[in-house]
């Protein structure tokens, strides 16, 4: 209502007058000139009621450091009262009197021959040469800021510059508008339909209303949207870079995996640590897995407890019950076990493979700011004739070069499915330092050979967190910022699409 009463003062204004300008209007209505452009603006959205022709004004200001010298007088003669009537002053003390323009307005004061340097003693003393002076610097600006609030400002181009240049004075260009009737001129504005209605269309009324414009310069809403989490996206970019490289993803549909699978297959002892209800979750129900192959059960067993393929095993006696417990899996390699045993076992025989896998995992953890009960694995898997720790070495610089990261070094490590074990630790240039990104190994014979693999075939393999270099790329330190309820859902929906350098 407020700018329609604006839109209508401004038209009867003009329906008295052949022409006015916008700055005028805002100076005679006592109102901003940004709200007089904005009624002018929805006048010309109902047609050609006015014309408006834009105007550029430039005017004079006195600049803060102006308004000083107009206050307190010019550099120079600061300068020059600071420099005692009968006697002298040393350069230096004069100029450490004087604050910030001190050096300035000390050569603008010599050149004008007030102030004169006496090296007749030791040390050299700046003296008055003049007993008094006219600041014509600060007399000007006086006359200048007096002229510019009357109105118009008299200077002469040469000052005009010199002002200028010493930051005195400042040109504003202000743009307003020259209004004047249009050939549609009225000072009443019809109202102006913004919605086409049936009821409009159906009795013909649509031929007697007049529309509002389409506004297609101005920003739409920006619609609700659902987002995705960080590691999701950092999740895509691995799979990306998997699938680039001609890997397939595994199915890791099964959070609850049997022993079997997550331990035993993977030739790891039932006595092992990690086969704890400390560091493992154990399921209630239902506790056990009956579906188990069972040949290839057997094939483990004898493994475990009195060796083969070449081994000795561990000479325990292997029980199927503790190989039946349920369990939340512990890492993806328990994927791999099924997948490798399904590849092993395939109609038409074993191909050459390269799998990969994302998915959660779940560990009993003492929770801080960098474990979690669950997260993420990314790996990798490779079985093909006659691969060797080179051939692992190779593709791990191959994989993490396509993550952006060049500086790979390998620790020994032991993992009781892989023999030699390797962390790989990576430099990593924001932070400045070597952090480990991943364990990898090649996969025992113990694990392969009780799968049905040909005795030939090598399979290496790796894994990774996907919250480590998630919480990295995203300069996240506490992983409870990540994931979980602490989680700020604002993080989730301004966080940036994840970009993994791909080289
Ligand atoms: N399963 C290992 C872990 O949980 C990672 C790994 C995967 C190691 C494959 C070697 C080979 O840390």
């Amino acid at each position: 209502q407020m700018e329609f009463d604006l839109t209508e003062r401004i038209l009867l204004h003009l329906e008295s007058c052949e022409e006015v300008d916008t700055l005028h209007l805002a100076q005679q209505f006592g109102i901003e000139h940004q709200k007089i452009v904005g009624a002018v603006k929805s006048i010309q959205a109902h047609g050609e009621l006015l014309k408006a022709e834009a105007l550029t004004h430039k005017s004079l200001q006195l600049t803060e450091e102006g308004q000083s010298v107009a206050l307190r007088g010019s550099h120079e003669a600061i300068i020059y009262a600071a420099v005692p009537g009968e006697g002298g002053i040393a350069q230096a003390d004069l100029l450490a009197s004087g604050g910030c323009n001190a050096k300035l307005g000390f050569s603008k004061a010599m050149s004008q021959g007030w102030l004169w340097l006496d090296k007749s003693v030791q040390p050299p003393l700046i003296r008055r040469r003049v007993a008094n002076i006219v600041d014509h610097v600060q007399e000007q600006l006086l006359q200048l800021q007096l002229q510019l609030a009357g109105g118009e400002a008299q200077l002469s181009v040469s000052d005009l510059t010199d002002y200028k240049k010493r930051k005195l004075l400042q040109e504003l260009s202000i743009k307003s508008f020259r209004l004047s009737k249009g050939p549609k001129f009225a000072t009443t504005l019809t109202k102006l339909e913004t919605d086409l209605t049936m009821d409009m269309l159906a009795t013909g009324q649509w031929q007697q209303l007049r529309f509002k414009a389409y506004n297609f310069d101005a920003l739409g809403a920006s619609p609700m949207r659902g987002q995705l989490h960080p590691l999701l996206k950092v999740r895509t970019e691995f799979r990306q870079i998997f699938l680039e490289m001609g890997f397939s993803e595994m199915a890791t549909n099964n959070y609850v995996e049997a022993s079997f699978w997550n331990f035993d297959a993977l030739f790891q002892p039932q006595q092992h640590p990690a086969r704890d209800a400390h560091d493992t979750f154990f399921i209630k129900q239902p506790a056990h897995c009956f579906e188990l192959p069972e040949d290839y059960v057997r094939r483990v067993q004898t493994v475990h407890s009195v060796g083969g393929y070449g081994s000795l095993g561990y000479g325990y006696e292997w029980q199927l019950a503790e190989a039946q417990k349920n369990l939340l899996r512990t890492h993806t390699t328990a994927v791999s076990a099924r997948t490798l045993f399904q590849l092993a076992n395939q109609a038409g025989g074993f191909k050459p493979a390269k799998y990969f896998s994302i998915d959660k995992v779940f560990r009993n953890e003492t929770l801080d700011a960098t474990h979690l009960a669950e997260f993420h694995q990314v790996e990798g898997v490779i079985a093909d004739v006659g691969l060797t720790l080179g051939d692992l070495i190779g593709t791990l610089h191959a994989f993490f070069c396509k993550l952006g990261i060049t500086r790979l070094e390998f620790k020994p490590a032991y993992n009781p499915y892989t023999e030699p074990s390797m962390e790989i630790f990576c430099y990593h240039p924001g932070l400045a330092k070597w952090i480990e990104v991943g364990n990898s190994g090649v996969f025992r014979p113990e694990l392969l050979l009780p799968m049905g693999l040909p005795r030939d075939v090598n399979v290496i393999a790796w894994g990774l967190s996907l919250e480590r270099p998630t919480m990295i790329k995203y300069g996240i330190n506490n992983i409870r910022d990540l994931v979980g309820p602490k989680v700020d859902l604002k993080m989730v929906e301004d966080g940036p699409i994840c970009r993994l350098d791909h080289v």
